[in-house]
């Protein structure tokens, strides 16, 4: 790899030993993938992946006291994933109990997270790009994040440069202030080498769509052609909602970090079909495929027939409109079925940017009248609790499906079993 002057000279040691150890890894990183230069990263934040302090991590938070106290602090304020525990979520003692030791290294951590340069106490979330939260990136900014849904998200909705780097490498590239230059910080890296053609008869489930595609893709870039029939073409709150979920199923279903959506994100816009390599592979979605995909998830809880004991929505974390948008659905089919509260504990899960907005409005007090719990949490971090592993817990999100034992069901399908008996 061919650096610059400063970078070799912080190779060699000019800012300390543990800055060139942090130089070396992204080195041998980009290496890797056969990356031939670093690059600035030219975000304004950062964002990390690494929001729980388990009692297990020793040896993290070791290196991270290590960056402290050699002064290798981020030089770019950050944002973090979620926290991983609120006491305010239904659970038992017992479950109680075992969190408290799992996460018992957490508020160590978020003391750490401050020395080093988290942006505020509002900033746990994974959803930093809204504009609660303000970590929005700009077309052809070069970042160094590791979350997949954020990442997925900023290059391919906000036109932003990012890798599917691991986290504490991310963390490397916003101490160093450089990143190796490969995959989807390129050109040719961020072309298509699929075709997927939409010919569902309505629009489909944000959920289901990212899962099938990031299945079939994996790790490669989809143009998908036909969405934006049923999107506009033009990134509404409403698109942008969409492909929050579509893009964060394609990215844990799969391995995608980049998707263009014809004649709406911003690549797809200005480059059209240029975008697509030639020879391109092709994956036509219809109805049936879709029904073929959802009936393939497996269902692993110990006793497939028990009754469900929480829901979780909000995966990755729910915007303020479809937090309105869930209370009123789920008011208006209490009251169809002559119910009060929804018939299985819910939680959803949100930013404490968009919390605390939503406490502004009527709907926190309409959402606590029904029964519903909004948290902070990371679901999936919450459920790392082996207390929870063998319980009956539904999910909308195709990436909690993924990392847990939650079932997944569509939204509609939620909706009918939150507010009806026999569902
Ligand atoms: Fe966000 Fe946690 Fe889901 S980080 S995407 S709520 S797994």
């Amino acid at each position: 790899m061919e650096l610059t002057k400063e970078q070799q000279a912080i190779l060699d040691g000019a800012k300390g030993e543990t800055m060139a150890k942090v130089m070396r890894t992204l080195v041998n990183y980009g290496e890797v993938f056969g990356a031939q230069k670093m690059v600035p990263v030219t975000a304004r934040y950062g964002h990390l992946v690494l929001s729980f302090g388990l009692t297990f991590l020793g040896p993290v938070f070791d290196l991270f006291q290590k960056l402290i106290d050699e002064g290798c602090l981020s030089g770019q304020k950050f944002t973090c994933d979620p926290r991983p525990y609120d006491k305010n979520v239904p659970q038992s003692v017992l479950q109680k109990g075992v969190a408290k030791f799992v996460f018992g290294k957490q508020s160590r951590y978020e003391k750490q997270l401050e020395q080093l340069g988290i942006l505020g106490e509002d900033s746990y979330t994974c959803t930093c790009y809204l504009d609660e939260i303000g970590n929005t990136p700009k077309q052809g900014d070069v970042l160094s994040w590791a979350e997949s849904s954020a990442v997925v998200y900023a290059n391919s909705v906000l036109g932003a440069r990012c890798n599917r780097n691991s986290g504490i490498i991310e963390l490397f590239g916003s101490v160093a202030g450089f990143v190796p230059y490969f995959g989807l910080l390129t050109d040719e890296g961020r072309k298509a080498d699929w075709i997927v053609e939409l010919k569902t008869t309505k629009m489909p489930d944000a959920q289901i769509l990212g899962s099938a595609i990031g299945m079939k893709v994996m790790e490669d870039v989809p143009y998908v052609k036909g969405l934006d029939a049923y999107l506009g073409t033009e990134l509404t709150d409403k698109a942008k909602t969409y492909l929050k979920d579509f893009g964060a199923a394609t990215a844990s279903n799969g391995a995608v970090g980049l998707y263009h959506i014809e004649n709406l994100t911003p690549e797809a816009k200005q480059q059209g079909e240029d975008l697509i390599k030639p020879g391109a592979k092709v994956y036509v979605i219809d109805d049936a495929e879709l029904e073929r995909v959802k009936n393939g998830y497996p269902c692993i809880w110990k006793n497939k027939d028990a009754a469900p004991k929480l829901c979780f929505l909000g995966c990755p974390h729910m915007t303020l409109e479809q937090i309105k948008d869930w209370t009123e659905k789920l008011e208006a089919g209490l009251k169809a079925a002559g119910n009060e509260k929804v018939l299985v504990p819910t939680v959803f899960t949100t930013s404490t940017g968009v919390l605390k907005k939503l406490n502004e409005t009527p709907y926190a007090a309409r959402l606590k009248k029904i029964g519903v719990i909004v948290s902070y949490i990371c679901p999936l971090m919450f459920m790392d609790n082996p207390l929870w592993q063998s319980q009956p817990v539904i999910t909308s999100s195709n990436k909690l499906r993924t990392y847990t034992t939650a079932r997944f069901y569509s939204n509609d399908e939620i909706l009918s079993i939150l507010t009806k008996e026999g569902k």
